[in-house]
This record gives structure tokens, C-alpha cells and sequence, in this order.
């Protein structure tokens, strides 16, 4: 993949110089979804598949960029001068966002760069491939310029760029579990206090199987704002009864005990997935540590459920890939990853049932939905580095 990439940029912006490339993975989250803007618990893992950077510093102020994943749009300049927003070159926003973010913590960037990025994470597909280039802008930032920063730093840098420039109020999932991945390792995060642990992932006779539905969907279009915003009133309303400082807060008992504070029926089950889900994940963790498999799976299924009925934002098209996915024997558990609302679900499948799990589901989602899914079998890897 290097040579592939360097020799695209030296193509597009001439050999010479130091010229210097970076990855960043994606991610999959195996369990904790919509749980980190509400204090709870995640458990994702970087893939090895991700965003590859190729750059170069300037001796001006300019910033060009070039996407082989957005080959029609060819090169877009800008400038250190005029970091904001803009709609014409959406992913470009990306890394100015963390370029301006990097200013606004107080590391000035003194040169301009050409810089070249190619993904092989879906785009829009729920896999956090924003997320990655934030990761892959920040992790080249900090080698090019020599900035004292941490993974974790990148992490939270990525997280303040998407908020502020972006405009996607989303949490520290992605960014962190981008920015912190281990090989063979998911991320047990407690969101409300970055505490974290390293869980190994080692799979005997079972994969991790990735459906993508081919539905794009983007964050900002998407009713993602309007979820969070239900949390927040919720946990306001329990706020008035509760000392607690997120949905994350309470158990199951807990919230059933004090659920009618919340004055409507929607915001009621929207915070009762959110309190579900944190117990799902906990218990999750703990039955992958006891070579719980069977359990383990079995609390993916019941997050999908909770996410269909509860926080309802499936959609059906990730409904029909995991009710398909349930049918086949051999699936220990399948749930829909990441926002929702199109993008990718995650399942966990018996080695020797996965052609078949291919074949079943990719066939029954083409005649239900009219248009074919994309399957990817994938392995966990580390995070952002120079290579
Ligand atoms: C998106 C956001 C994350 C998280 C998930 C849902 O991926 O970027 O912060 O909220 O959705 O779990």
C-alpha cells in the first residue's frame, strides 16, 4: 500500500524532499453503543484496515490536498490563513479541523503541506472513517512538527475538531478507540472518566464479520443530535429526584424505580437503552474475561434489540442484515455498529460458518432491500503510526 500511495503523490506533487506517511485504523464497536455522551461504558477495537496519509512540508502557507478516494475532485488548496468550514470540499474539513484545533490548543503550525489520503474503510459506513483521517491529520501533525502530545491527546483533539468544526456533537468513542487501538485488544472505556482497560480478543474458531448495508447515512444529517438531546432532558428530568450525573449513573433497577420522572414515553425508552446498554457492556466485558463466548454474543442480540425498539435508530436495512444473520447457525451474535441508521453491523461467526453467513444474508439482503451488501471479515489492530 506505501508504494501504491507514494507514488500517486509524487505523481501529483512531485518527488522531492522529505516526504512522509502515516495510518490510522478504523473501528468497530463490539458492544456500548450510544452510550458514550451518556457516561457509560464502551468496548470497541481498531481495524487494520483505515486511512493512509502521505505528506510533505511546504515552505508556504499553502494547503493542498489530494483524495484517491475522491479522485474527481482533484486537488484542493487552501491555507493556514483560512481554516473554517466549507461546503464545496466536505472532506477536506476533516483535516483543517484538526489543523485549526491544534491552533486553538496553542501549537501553531508554521508550514503549509501537500498532503494525500487514501482510505480502504467504507466511507460512510459506520467504521469511523472520519474519525480516522482526524487521527492519521493529528498523529502526522505531532511527528512533523514535533508536538508534545499523547494517543490519548489525538484522541480528545479529534473529538474537539468534529464538535466544533464539524458540527457532529459526537462523543470519544471513535476517536479514542482510533487513536488507542492495540492489536488483538478491545478498549473497555468508561466514558465518564476515560478510565480504560485492554481486553484481549482472542477468538478460537470464530471471526469477526463486518456487514456493510451500503446505506450511506452522515452524522450530521442524521438524528444523532436529536438522540443526544433526548438523553440530555432525560437525565434532567431524573436530575430532579437523582444526585446522578449521567444515564450511565444507574442500574437497571434504578432507572425502573424512578423511570416516571421522565414526563414522556419516547424520552422514557431512549434513556432506558441507554441505561440497558451501559449493563449490557459491563456484563459483556466480564463474559468475554470468564471465555464466555455464547453470553457474550447473546448481549450484542439484545443490544440490537434495544437500539431497534428502544432508541430506534436501525432502520431496515441493518434489521434485515442481523435478523438474517440470527437465522444462520453458527452466528454466536450480531448487532448493529457505530450511529445507526444505515451504515455496517458487527457479528461474530463460527470460522467454518462464515461463507455460508456470506452467502445467506448477502442473497436474502439483496432481494429484501433491492441492492447488494458488502462483506469484510476483520482482524484488530493497532494504532495510528509512521510507516
Ligand atoms: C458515532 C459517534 C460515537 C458514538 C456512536 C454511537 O460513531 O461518533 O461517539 O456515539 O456513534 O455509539
Amino acid at each position: 500500500m506505501k508504494e501504491k500511495i507514494l507514488a500517486e503523490f509524487k505523481k501529483l506533487f512531485g518527488d522531492y524532499g522529505d516526504i512522509r506517511c502515516y495510518f490510522a485504523p478504523g473501528r468497530v464497536n463490539l458492544i456500548g453503543e450510544h452510550t458514550d455522551y451518556n457516561g457509560g461504558h464502551v468496548f470497541p477495537c481498531a481495524l487494520t484496515i483505515g486511512t493512509y496519509a502521505v505528506v510533505r512540508k511546504r515552505d508556504d502557507r499553502k494547503l493542498r490536498f489530494y483524495s484517491m478516494n475522491f479522485e474527481n475532485l482533484g486537488i484542493l488548496e487552501s491555507s493556514l490563513d483560512d481554516l473554517k468550514p466549507e461546503d464545496t470540499a466536505g472532506w477536506t474539513n476533516y483535516p483543517k479541523g484538526i489543523l485549526w484545533a491544534f491552533h486553538k490548543r496553542g501549537m501553531t503550525i508554521p508550514n503549509g503541506m501537500d498532503m494525500l489520503l487514501f482510505g480502504n474503510i467504507p466511507n460512510g459506513s459506520g467504521l469511523s472513517s472520519s474519525a480516522s483521517v482526524e487521527v492519521v491529520t493529528g498523529a502526522m501533525l505531532r511527528d512533523l512538527f514535533g508536538f508534545d502530545v499523547s494517543n490519548q491527546d489525538l484522541a480528545l483533539i479529534g473529538q474537539f475538531s468534529e464538535n466544533k468544526f464539524n458540527g457532529v456533537n459526537c462523543g470519544i468513542m471513535d476517536q479514542f478507540a482510533i487513536a488507542m487501538g492495540r492489536a488483538g485488544h478491545a478498549i473497555f472505556l468508561d466514558t465518564s472518566n476515560l478510565s480504560f482497560e485492554y481486553a484481549p480478543v482472542s477468538l478460537e474458531n470464530a471471526k469477526l464479520v463486518i456487514s456493510c448495508s451500503n446505506k450511506k447515512r452522515g452524522l450530521g444529517d442524521s438524528k444523532y443530535n436529536e438522540r443526544r438531546s433526548e438523553c440530555e432532558t432525560a437525565l434532567a428530568e431524573l436530575q430532579t429526584k437523582l444526585s446522578i450525573q449521567s444515564l450511565g449513573d444507574l442500574t437497571e433497577e434504578e432507572f425502573e424505580a424512578n423511570k416516571d420522572l421522565i414526563k414522556d414515553e419516547t424520552r422514557i425508552r431512549r434513556a432506558r437503552h441507554a441505561v440497558t446498554e451501559n449493563q449490557r457492556t459491563i456484563k459483556a466485558v466480564k463474559a468475554l474475561k470468564a471465555n464466555d463466548i455464547t453470553l457474550f454474543g447473546n448481549l450484542m442480540n439484545a443490544s440490537h434489540i434495544s437500539l431497534r425498539d428502544d432508541y430506534e435508530v436501525t432502520g431496515i436495512e441493518l434489521d434485515t442484515l442481523v435478523e438474517e444473520a440470527w437465522k444462520i447457525d453458527g452466528v454466536i451474535g450480531s448487532r448493529m455498529t457505530g450511529a445507526g441508521f444505515g451504515g455496517c453491523t458487527v457479528s461474530l461467526v463460527k470460522t467454518d460458518a462464515v461463507d455460508t453467513f456470506i452467502e445467506q444474508v448477502g442473497t436474502a439482503y439483496k432481494n429484501k432491500i433491492g441492492y447488494g451488501a458488502d462483506f469484510y471479515v476483520v482482524e484488530i489492530g493497532n494504532g495510528p503510526e509512521r510507516i
